[in-house]
C-alpha cells in the first residue's frame, strides 16, 4: 500500500467497497475466470470475480467453495441477468455470503438487487446510459461498472473515454464507479482516477496470465495479436440482429459473416421463417468461447479479447501484472506538474 501512496489515495473509496489492496477488479471472463485466477487475482491484492456465464446453480456452488479453498480474500460471482436460474444462483450466492454480486447482460429482474442485499451482499451493476445508471444506483445498485467498446466480449456502442466523461463528473462524487474497457496501462488507470473513478476493471489483460487455465494455443493467439485484429462482430443484415462482440478475427469470424449472408439468402427465398433464421444466427456461436478457451480450437472458436491485447505479449504471473498497471499509474501520478 504504502508503495503507491497517491495511487492508493486515490483508489481508496473502491479499495474500502471491494475490501482489497487495489481496485483493480478482473472483470469475469466466461470459462477464464474460474477458482485459479479469480483467487490468484484476489491473493494479488486485486479483486477476482467468478464468471457464472451458463453454469447451473451446481456448478457454482462447487466453484465458489474451491475458490474459498483456495483465498481468503474476498472476491465477486458474476451473473448474467437473463439466467434462467437467476434466483437459484443468488440463493447460492447467499449459502457461501459471496460478498459482491455483479449483475451483467441487462436490467436486473425485479426482486434479484434486493434478494442480494437481504443476505448483505453488495451489488455491482453496468450500465450503458447515464439515465439507466442513475436509475440503478438509485434502487440498490452498490457501484457502477461503466464498459466501453473497446473492452473484450460483449459490447456495447461507446467506447471507454466518452463513457467516462459522460458517467464520471455526473456520478462519482457520490457514488462508486469503475471504468472498464481497452485498459492496459497504468498510465490510463491515472487518468480515469483523476476524473473521479475509484477503481478500473482488466478482462484482456489478465485473459492469458500464468495462472488463468486458458489453453496455450488461446494465449498464443493473444500474444501474436495487435489492437486491430480485435474486432466487433459484423452484422450483415438488417432483419438478422447479431449481439455485438469484440473477439480476435479468425476463421471463425470469417464463415459468420458466410452464414449471415447465407440465412438472408433462405429468408428471401422464404426456406425459412424470420423465428428460424435468428435461431440460426443465434445458434452460430453456441460453445465457441469454449471451444477458444478450453479446447484451444483457435480457428473455429471466439477469442473475445479486447483491444488492449496488442498489449498482451508474454505470460505473466498476476501479482507481476497488478504490480505493474499499481507502479505506472503511481509513476503517472507523481509525474504530474505540481501547481
Ligand atoms: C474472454 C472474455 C470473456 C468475457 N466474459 C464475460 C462474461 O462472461 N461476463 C461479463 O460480464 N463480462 C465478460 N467479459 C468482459 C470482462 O469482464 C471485462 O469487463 C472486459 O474484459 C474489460 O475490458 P478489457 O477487455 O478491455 O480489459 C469477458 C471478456 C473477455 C476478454
Amino acid at each position: 500500500m504504502t508503495n503507491y501512496p497517491k495511487t492508493s489515495a486515490m483508489m481508496q473509496r473502491g479499495t474500502e467497497f471491494l475490501g482489497c489492496e487495489s481496485a483493480i477488479l478482473c472483470g469475469a471472463m466466461s470459462w477464464v475466470s474460474e477458482r485459479g485466477l479469480v483467487s490468484a487475482i484476489s491473493n494479488a491484492g486485486g479483486f477476482g470475480v467468478i464468471a457464472c456465464g451458463a453454469m447451473t446453480p451446481e456448478l457454482l456452488d462447487a466453484e465458489i467453495a474451491a475458490t474459498k479453498e483456495l483465498t481468503d480474500k474476498p472476491f465477486g460471482v458474476n451473473l448474467i441477468t437473463m439466467h434462467p436460474q437467476l434466483f437459484e444462483l443468488i440463493a447460492v450466492c447467499k449459502k457461501y455470503a459471496v460478498t459482491h454480486v455483479v449483475l451483467a447482460g441487462g436490467i436486473p429482474p425485479k426482486g434479484s438487487v434486493e434478494a442480494i442485499k437481504e443476505f448483505g451482499g453488495k451489488v455491482i451493476v453496468f450500465a450503458p446510459t447515464l439515465a439507466l445508471a442513475k436509475k440503478l444506483l438509485r434502487s440498490g445498485g452498490d457501484a457502477l461498472v461503466i464498459e466501453g467498446m473497446e473492452a473484450g466480449g460483449h459490447i456495447g456502442p461507446v467506447a471507454t473515454s466518452v463513457l467516462a466523461q459522460e458517467f464520471l463528473p455526473a456520478l462519482a462524487k457520490d457514488h462508486v464507479v469503475f471504468v472498464a474497457g481497452g485498459i492496459g496501462r497504468g498510465e490510463a488507470i491515472a487518468g480515469y482516477l483523476e476524473m473521479g473513478a475509484c477503481g478500473v476493471q482488466l478482462g484482456t489483460r489478465f485473459a492469458c496470465a500464468t495462472e488463468s487455465i486458458a489453453h496455450p494455443d488461446f494465449k498464443k493467439a493473444f500474444f501474436r495479436a495487435k489492437a486491430r485484429d480485435a474486432e466487433t462482430s459484423v452484422q450483415v443484415d438488417p432483419r438478422l440482429p447479431v449481439i455485438p462482440v469484440r473477439a480476435l478475427k479468425n476463421k471463425g469470424t470469417e464463415e459468420f459473416k458466410r452464414k449471415q449472408i447465407e440465412v438472408a439468402g433462405m429468408l428471401d427465398r422464404e426456406e425459412v421463417n424470420m423465428g428460424e433464421a435468428q435461431l440460426e444466427i443465434e445458434h452460430f456461436w453456441a460453445g465457441a468461447l469454449r471451444r477458444a478457451v478450453i479446447d484451444g480450437d483457435v480457428e473455429n472458436g471466439s477469442i473475445m479479447a479486447g483491444q488492449s491485447v496488442g498489449m498482451v505479449t508474454k505470460e505473466e504471473p498476476v501479482a507481476e501484472i497488478i504490480t505493474e498497471l499499481m507502479e505506472q499509474c503511481e509513476a503517472a501520478l507523481s509525474a504530474r506538474v505540481a501547481a
